[in-house]
């Protein structure tokens, strides 16, 4: 959450701020602001709440000639939505922006006696103060100083008056990636912002203080000694970032499913089969545990829902889903016996990152499946791997959740073959119809229309529900929440069976009902269900395999999935979802890839 840019080199500062701060825009659009200074120290700030579109047009009315800057764009904790409460903060020499929050901004306030100082409701505003105080013509010390001060999580990025062509960053926990090349140095929250400059970057070092200058980038721990970072390549493309020629980023995302669950999938294949030796990732990792826990939030916590159902089913031995955000706060049943797998497509979500920590605490190993490389949650977990996404900007993830079903249904079939669950006929057999499933999401996208004709029976009404059952149940939570956090719509996903035990109450004459019956096993059982919500005059959105006899009087609309196998229908099934919500939110007027109130990458908890 917050996006932040600073640039010092030789160009237009201005422009690359105001470029970057577009890029970054999915991680906060409350406000947008930035800093210029010039060469005698001058500093020109502009701030103003709205969309990075309503700062740039205020900026390029007045024009500032500076080649060194920083930028923010906001997603509001701490204060409402306005000018005021924008970043950049000043006070007396310090101007600088953040991401994270200040625990303790009030303790400071009092302690330091700011109060009178401050302007904003914002923690950052504290922070500017404290660094002010603290300065004393030394950014390092006084930077060092504020380090034992302050608490929480933070990425400053900070201009000081006397100091002209540098900026100073800090951070712990929040992310900066960093690079220099030569347009100049940069730095930003996540590396869309910077992929239009060039391929190499690296992960800023917490508990160091990183200078830019238009002449290169210096970095020194907390007792002064140099550190040199790890230099990283970027294997996504500026056009990878970009819209592409779709009308959103959500649709564009959507479209590229088939080939980020390739790009994720054949990279692992030796022989047919999944290995996991090339990324470190030991066999013994998979034989020696006796459960896993799996830990997520949101759309990643309903991969994990999907990923125990198919892993239970395969190797049997116990799965258990839990929220990142509930997790961190309890007293866990794990062991070193329990294999940790957290699931983020970010890699920084901070509940996810805690209870990261918290299942190492207790002598877990840790696995984690994520998308953005060299983010915190990557780093700190034993093992890694990497969904190979490419960015996702939207913030409806959808590419990120089926590529990280990809990974579990690979790990799902590596554990099988070592437990003996499978023969290497049989993994080869469950790899091919992952890689076909590639294909069905294809054809998916391309036959839409049974789709596009549920949007006019869902976008007129407030409510929804998804019902389906084993497997079904666990697609149908992923396709509840994408439409109600892009539509706004009120959805709930609901076990079939379970509907009657008192939410069939809410069901009246043409809610609409997206029922979910790819399951052999309980087709029946589901479609009893399905029976039961239309008696009472639901208008029933049926989703079903290719094939599936049923009759036609049970449902208003029917949507086909092109797969056999009942494991692998949430693939095609994922899609078709997407399309609902995306289709609903956009005949609807809304804004699909910055819905209201939210943002990509939640570092507050
Ligand atoms: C919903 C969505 C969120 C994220 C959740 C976790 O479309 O994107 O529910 O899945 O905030 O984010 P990551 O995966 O970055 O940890």
């Amino acid at each position: 959450m917050c996006g932040i840019i600073g640039y010092s080199g030789s160009f237009c500062a201005q422009k690359i701020l105001l470029d970057g701060l577009e890029q970054l825009e999915y991680r906060g659009y409350d406000s947008a602001g930035m800093a210029l200074q010039k060469s005698n120290g001058e500093l020109f700030l502009r701030k103003k709440a709205g969309r990075v579109s309503v700062l740039r047009e205020a900026c390029e009315g007045a024009p500032i000639n500076s080649v060194c800057g920083i930028g923010h764009t906001r997603w509001a904790t701490h204060g409402g939505v306005n000018d005021v409460n924008a970043h950049p903060h000043n006070c007396g020499k310090v101007t600088l922006i953040h991401n994270g929050i200040i625990e303790n901004y009030h303790e400071i306030t009092a302690a330091f006696g700011f109060a009178g100082r401050l302007h904003s409701e914002t923690d950052t505003e504290v922070a500017a103060c404290l660094l002010d105080y603290l300065y004393q013509g030394d950014p390092f010390e006084a930077l060092r100083q504020a380090v034992d001060i302050l608490t929480g999580s933070y990425a400053f990025c900070i201009l000081f008056a006397d100091q002209p062509g540098r900026i100073f960053c800090i951070r712990n926990v929040s992310p900066l990636v960093a690079a220099h090349n030569d347009s100049g140095s940069f730095v930003a929250s996540d590396l869309t912002a910077l992929i239009a400059y060039g391929k190499s970057y690296f992960v800023v070092p917490e508990e160091t203080v990183m200078t830019l200058s238009p002449e290169g980038i210096s970095i020194r721990d907390l007792s002064g000694q140099p550190v040199e970072p790890e230099i990283l390549t970027v294997d996504w493309n500026v056009e990878s970032a970009r819209k592409g020629g779709y009308p959103h980023y959500m649709i564009k995302e959507i479209n590229e499913q088939p080939e980020a669950l390739q790009n994720t999938v054949l990279p692992r294949l030796k022989d047919g089969l999944p290995d996991f030796t090339d990324e470190g990732i030991p066999d013994t990792l998979f034989a020696s545990c006796d459960n896993i826990t799996v830990i997520a939030c949101g759309t990643a916590m309903y991969a994990g829902m999907v990923g125990k159902a198919v892993m239970e089913q395969a190797f049997k031995i116990p799965v258990s889903v839990h929220i990142a955000s509930e997790f961190r706060y309890d007293t866990p049943l794990i062991s070193s016996r329990t294999l940790t797998i957290v699931i983020s497509q970010s890699g920084e979500t901070i509940d996810t990152l805690a209870a990261l920590r918290l299942a190492k605490a207790c002598s877990s190993r840790t696995l984690a499946i994520v998308n953005v490389k060299g983010s915190a949650i990557a780093r700190e977990s034993d093992y890694v791997l990497y969904t190979h996404a490419g960015p996702e900007i939207a913030v409806a993830s959808t590419k990120a959740y089926t590529v990280q079903l990809a990974v579990l249904y690979l790990i799902a079939c590596r554990f099988s073959l070592l437990r003996g669950c499978f023969t290497a006929d049989q993994g080869r057999k469950f790899i091919a119809a992952l890689l076909s499933s590639s294909g069905a999401m294809e054809q998916m996208i391309r036959h839409d229309q049974a789709i596009r004709e549920a949007v006019k029976t869902v976008k007129r009404s407030d409510h929804a529900f998804f019902i389906g059952r084993g497997l079904d149940y666990a697609f149908s939570l992923e396709g509840a929440l994408k439409l109600k956090e892009i539509s706004y719509i009120h959805a709930e996903a609901y076990a079939a069976g379970e509907l009657k035990h008192g939410t069939i109450a809410l069901i009246e004459e043409r809610t609409p009902v997206v029922a979910l019956a790819t399951q052999e096993k309980i087709f029946a059982k589901t479609i009893s269900n399905v029976r039961e919500v239309r008696a009472r005059g639901a208008a029933v959105i049926l989703i079903v395999k290719e094939g599936a006899q049923v009759d036609p009087d049970i449902y208003d609309i029917r949507i086909d999935l092109p797969v056999s196998q009942d494991e692998f229908a949430v693939f095609p099934a994922a899609v078709s979802l997407q399309l609902l919500a995306y289709y609903t939110s956009d005949a609807k007027g809304l804004n699909v890839d910055k819905p209201r109130n939210l943002a990509k990458s939640v570092t507050v908890e």
